[in-house]
């Protein structure tokens, strides 16, 4: 991460679009009450990440609790155990053929991009996806394929944008390099969290198995997408050929990723895997994590929703409080505090007399709420109360 500007990345992404990387203490301030909550973190609500997110200890703790439903079986290089149990549950849930466990949802991309488009060089893409704009130029640099970006800063292109895209080619160049595959990341990280629209998937799905280009879904939220658009995760995986999924954005694991799809893509992933060195000995802590908190995911996401809803209207009754839905957005909000409300001040009295951490307010008085699974950790009667008790005027 050398070369890597973490302040200008902020700025540039906004607070919703952090890479996980980045302490979150770092984000919220490292005052000192931040680590001397005075309840237990099983009470603290997190309005960051999409997730939760276990410091060390918690997460040993966390995977005791897993070994009472799920016995903690160890793998081999990627074979066996608890692995094997999440692609075998991966598999099911997208509806696909295999799934395989990868390190990194960036590997899941690159090698998936690689596979469907064979020989052919050009990978259509979303100029705001991970594909395009974080994965280090790994498509040109280490797989030979061209990344041709579609919609400029928006969340998604329409199947007519790309059709026009592909059928310009054969005007604009000479040599035909032929197009190997197309992806589409949804939700969207860059564009905080917006979805693509149902409609625009299939019409691309339908235009790609016409043409036999292959289709690939970042799907490290789809769990997200799916929860806020009440589209199941299977029937967002049925319209593309391969889907990669995230085990640590919102199912607690310190890494990984699991990419599902036909045998004949999925088949050729371990020896791919270890060719780009990422065979790595021991994955059972990722997937045992995984695995457990995998289960009732769904139900306790909508609940949080359910709790949300509540939060909102209590919050909106609230003088000096706005928050606003982001337009075809999932679980991130905008928190607009009245220039009267001192915000900082309120962010720190959150955390520290009500154990709720949200990201500092900026210039504006704004900030952005993320709601995930630990807003269950208190009702919404709470959670409004607190917001209420923390106002502090200038
Ligand atoms: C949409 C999206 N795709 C892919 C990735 C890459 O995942 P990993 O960090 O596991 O390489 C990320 C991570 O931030 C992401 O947000």
């Amino acid at each position: 991460m050398t070369s890597f500007n973490r302040r200008k990345f902020l700025a540039n992404t906004g607070l919703c679009a952090l890479p996980v990387f980045i302490p979150f203490s770092s984000i919220l301030g490292n005052d000192s009450h931040f680590n001397n909550s005075p309840a237990s973190d099983a009470s603290i609500i997190k309005f960051y990440g999409d997730g939760e997110m276990f410091e060390p200890i918690e997460y040993l703790n966390e995977l005791q609790k897993a070994h009472k439903s799920i016995p903690l079986i160890g793998d081999r290089y990627g074979s066996g155990g608890v692995v094997e149990a999440l692609e075998k549950r991966m598999a099911v849930i997208t509806g696909k053929e295999k799934s395989v466990y990868m390190p990194s949802g960036t590997m899941a991309n690159q090698l998936a991009l690689a596979v469907l488009s064979g020989e052919n060089t050009k990978v259509f893409v979303q100029d705001t996806s991970h594909v395009y704009r974080d994965e280090a130029d790994a498509a040109q640099s280490v797989f030979n394929k061209r990344l041709m970006p579609l919609a400029k800063d928006e969340t998604y292109f329409t199947a007519a944008q790309l059709e026009n895209a592909v059928k310009n080619l054969s005007r604009e160049e000479v040599f035909k390099s032929g197009i190997g595959a197309v992806s589409i990341e949804n939700p969207v990280r860059r564009t905080d969290g917006r979805t693509v629209p149902l409609e625009e998937i299939k019409k691309i799905s339908a235009y790609c198995r016409n043409e036999k280009i292959g289709l690939h879904l970042d799907g490290a939220r789809i769990f997200i997408a799916s929860a806020w658009s009440g589209i199941s995760v299977g029937e967002y995986a049925s319209y593309f050929d391969t889907v990669y999924i995230s085990l640590y954005k919102y199912f607690g694991a310190s890494g990984g990723a699991i990419l599902s799809g036909p045998a004949v893509v999925i088949d050729k992933m371990a020896h791919l895997v270890k060719v780009h060195g990422g065979n790595m000995y021991g994955n059972w802590t990722n997937a045992a994590m995984a695995l457990y908190r995998l289960e009732g995911f769904e139900t306790r996401l909508q609940n949080a929703i359910k709790t949300w809803d509540q939060v909102i209207t209590g919050l909106n009754k609230i003088a000096g409080i706005q928050i606003k839905a982001i337009d075809n957005g999932t679980n991130i909000f905008r928190l607009e505090l009245s220039k009267e409300i001192d915000g900082k001040k309120m962010q720190e009295s959150l955390s520290k007399d009500f154990n709720i951490r949200i990201p500092r307010p900026n210039e504006k008085n704004q900030t952005q709420l993320t709601v995930n699974e630990t807003l269950l950790n208190q009702n919404a009667a709470y959670i409004i109360n607190s917001f209420n008790k923390s106002i502090q005027t200038r």
